[in-house]
Formats: structure tokens, sequence, C-alpha cells
């Protein structure tokens, strides 16, 4: 075993530590962990006892059809990950980024807990989105980051080699593996943010026209064409109310997809809230411009917003922080593995989206609504729908999606890239013999699955 890398990380207490990278496996040979590497000392933040996590899998799996029971999981499991860690900030935060965890060959890593890019689900799909998609930050915890990088299924010659090896899968991830894609949103110095809000309707067709499994049509409901703002007072004083305000913001009507150059609308009794509704993370501008080409996302964003054109000069006099507004959980408690979600709402305290929430759930995570997914039949006879309006709520056909009917297509072949498979909205189970998976006539289309997965197709490391 050799140890290949120190990676000086300032994340956090600007610790420095060191993971091995284990061994290549020969013949795709799986190597058994403990002889694999030497593991990092880092303090990635399990979640606690108490939050029934990993949960018993044939428990959770008998009541795979049932809604409250599947949401009261979803819901304690939140509060798990959000629990105030040592550091004091909530759990996730100190997870490993999709970066970290994949890039062989990695750089040296800026002070922040998290790492953000454009949602790459969105990236790879430009009809029908707005210019700037939300920023993402996608984390491993402790357990789904260590087997990455055991089983190295972050260095493409060996899923290459696995994939000559005619395995059809990669190794299944342990139980108590975590993964989240969390949103986040820029809040503005000298002024209120303007924070679109989903209604739960779309603004813009479902179906506009369907042939077979695939959706042609393009028309999402990304968060530019949501109806309703709120207003975020900078401060965050605990004032219970703000009252309202009036804004002038695109409007949504007019249906254009580039919205910095749409016609606004006038729009009034808008609430505003105060900032400390959100869990906020402020960034300094050394913050963002470690970040180097990120700045251009959050400048993108930025203009589409408030139409100003930020800049490593003006960063600081723009640029405040960030909230997040949305966050997507996946755990392998269940062999497909436990899928659910979260958004932001000014009344988080309605409908069926709040239902079922622990009281184990505190403080700022109180304001999300949440949905889950179960294994009960739509009556279309495909599964039932679960989504993020961040994330889903922008393609077309997002609002009838399934987390799972998506995943189930993340896959590995030598010549893969991000295609169409991650993100067009298929509603039905894959069986394993599925030419998708075989390659059909031609063994080289095989498909090699990555236990659901998709960032694995996003590795950098060798062979690229
Ligand atoms: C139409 C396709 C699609 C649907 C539907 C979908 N996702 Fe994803 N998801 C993706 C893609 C593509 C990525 C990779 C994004 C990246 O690497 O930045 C991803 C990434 C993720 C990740 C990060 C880990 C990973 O590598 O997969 C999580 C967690 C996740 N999605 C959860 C969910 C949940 C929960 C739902 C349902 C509420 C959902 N997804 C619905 C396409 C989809």
């Amino acid at each position: 075993m050799s140890i290949r890398r120190i990676y000086p990380i300032a994340a956090l207490a600007a610790l420095t530590f060191l993971w091995g990278t284990g061994r290549q496996p020969a013949h795709g040979q799986v190597v058994p962990p403990a002889a694999a590497t030497q593991m990092a000392v880092r303090p990635a933040r399990d979640i606690p006892p108490g939050f029934d996590f990993p949960a018993d899998r044939d428990r959770l799996q008998a009541a795979a059809c049932d809604v409250r029971a599947m949401r009261l999981h979803g819901w304690r499991l939140f509060a798990g990950l959000t629990q105030p860690a040592e550091e004091g900030i909530p759990a996730f935060s100190t997870w490993y980024s999709k970066r970290q965890t994949l890039d062989m060959e990695s750089p040296a890593f800026p002070a922040l807990p998290f790492s953000l890019e454009p949602a790459q689900q969105l990236v790879s799909f430009r009809d029908g989105i707005p210019n700037s998609p939300p920023l993402v930050s996608v984390l491993f915890n402790r357990a789904a980051f260590e087997f990455i990088r055991f089983q190295r299924l972050h260095d493409k010659n060996n899923l290459k080699e696995m994939w000559n090896q005619q395995m059809m899968d990669v190794p299944e991830f342990p139980l108590d593996s975590v993964v989240i894609k969390a949103v986040w949103w820029p809040i503005r110095k000298n002024g209120r943010t303007v924070l679109p809000v989903w209604t739960g309707e779309g603004t813009r067709p479902i179906d506009c026209g369907v042939s077979g499994d695939m959706h042609p049509c393009h028309q999402g409901n990304d968060y530019s064409t949501w109806p309703q703002l709120v207003a975020i007072e900078p401060g965050g004083d605990h004032r219970p109310s703000y009252g309202t305000t009036e804004i002038d913001y695109y409007d949504v009507s007019t249906n254009v997809q580039t919205p910095s150059t749409a016609p606004t609308r006038r729009y009034s009794n808008v609430q505003v809230v105060s900032l400390d509704r959100f869990y906020y993370v402020p960034l300094s501008a050394s913050d963002v411009s470690a970040y180097g080409a990120r700045l251009s996302n959050f400048a993108n964003l930025m203009h589409q917003i408030y139409d100003v054109r930020i800049t490593t000069e003006n960063l600081e006099e723009y640029l405040q922080g960030m909230i997040l507004v949305g966050m997507h959980v996946a755990t392998k408690e269940l062999k497909d593995w436990f899928w659910c979600t979260f958004w932001w709402h000014v009344d988080p305290g309605s409908g069926p989206y709040a239902a079922d929430r622990s009281d184990q759930v505190r403080g700022v995570w109180r304001h999300f609504r949440m949905d889950v997914v179960t294994d009960r039949e739509a009556p279309d006879r495909g599964p039932m729908v679960a989504y993020n309006p961040w994330l889903e709520g922008a393609f077309a056909n997002g609002l009838i999606s399934n987390c799972k009917m998506c995943h189930q297509r993340a896959a590995f072949r030598p010549d893969y890239s991000f295609g169409r498979e991650s993100h067009t909205v298929f509603r039905s189970p894959l069986r394993l013999d599925d030419p998708y998976y075989t390659g059909g006539s031609n063994p080289r289309n095989r498909n090699m699955r990555l236990d659901y997965l998709w960032s694995l197709t996003d590795i950098r490391g060798a062979g690229r």
C-alpha cells in the first residue's frame, strides 16, 4: 500500500490530513477495505445516535409503501444530519465534497466547508432552463467517501478494468452511506435579497408531448418561472415580521428563458422575512475568489437576479453569503437507496409536504418542506412522484419525476459522457436485462451500474 498524497485542506480547522488511495485491484477484484488504505484523519461528523440512522433495512423495506413511515424517517434523517457538530456547524457541512472525493489530482481547497458548482444535472441540459443553474454542493458522508476511496470508484482506469471484466455493477455501498446535494442562493449586501418560492403549481405545462418513455418537450419550471417571491432582510434580527414590500422582478408570464433580459413587472405584497429563517453561510471576497471559475457562477446568478455585474473588485460590495434553499438526501439504508428531498418555504407548516415533521427537526431546519420516495404506484402505473423544485423542477416533466427512476441509469462505460439519460424523465423501472445495461446487440454499449450515484460519472481522475 502506498500513501500517494498529502492534501492540505484549509476547510474547517485548517487541518492537514492524509489518506491513502489504496491499491489498484487486480482483475476487477474488490480490495478489502482494511487492507486497502490508511484512514483519513479528518472530523467528518457522523449522524449522531438517536435519529434512527442507519435504520434496520428489513424494517424500512417493509414500510416502503407506507407514506407516513417513510416521511417520518426522512424527517428524522434530516434532523440527524443538520445536528450541530462539535464545531457548531451542521454535521453534513463537515462532509467531503464531490471534488475532494472524486478528484485524483486534488486541488488545494479553499477555506469553505463546502464546494459550490452549478448543478451538473442542469448544466448538461441547456434547453428550457435559465442561464444560471442554482449553485449546488454534492457531499459524501464518511462511510460513502471511504468506500469510494477503498474501491477506487474515483479512478477511471479502475472502472474501465471492472467494465472490461464484464462486471454489471460496481460493489454496493455500505448501509450507512449518505450522499446529499445542497442548493444555495446568494445573499446580497446593501439591500434585500429576492428569493423565489415554489408554490407547488407549475406555471408551464407538464405535458407537452410524450413519445414512449421519452418526453421531448423542453418546458421546465425552473425558479425563474415561480410566481411567488419573498424578500430577505439581510440583518436577521429575530423580528417576527417585517411586513410586506413591492419588488420589480421579471414577469414569469412572458415565458422568456433569459430572465436578465425579460420584461419585469411589479410584485406587490411580497413578504419580507429575516435572514435568521435560513441556514446562512457568510462569504468573504477571498472565499469566493479562491474558487476561481466559480466566481463567474456567482456573477451570472447575481446578474440574472439583480442585474448587477460582480467582479473580484466589487464582490465585497454586493455579495454577503449564501443560504441553503434545498437539499436532496440519499442513504443506502435500502438496497435501492432511501430518497428524500427538502426545500425552504415561507409557509413551512401547511400542506402535505409539511406533514409528519419530527420535533427533532430544530431551528432554521423547520422552515423546510419535504417529499420522499415510496414504493407506491401512481395511477399511471409508474412510480409515485418525488422531486425538488430547485433541481428537477427545471426539467421538462420534472414535476412527474422520481429520484430512483432517473438514478437507476447512473452507469459507466469507457466512452461515457454526461448524456440525455441524466436529464430525461423516465417513469419505468429498468430490468437487469434491459439493453441500456446489457448493450443489446452491441456489447460495447454495455453500461455498468454505479449503484445509483450519478456523480460517479463525473470523475476527472486518471484516464481522462
Ligand atoms: C432526471 C434525472 C434525475 C432525477 C429525477 C433526480 N436526480 Fe439526483 N442527480 C441527477 C444527476 C445527473 C446528478 C449528478 C449531479 C452532479 O454530479 O452534480 C444527481 C445527483 C444527486 C445526488 C448526489 C449524489 C449522486 O451522485 O447521485 C443526490 C443525493 C441526488 N441526486 C438525490 C436525488 C433525489 C433525492 C431525487 C428525487 C427527489 C433525485 N436525485 C432526482 C439526476 C437526477
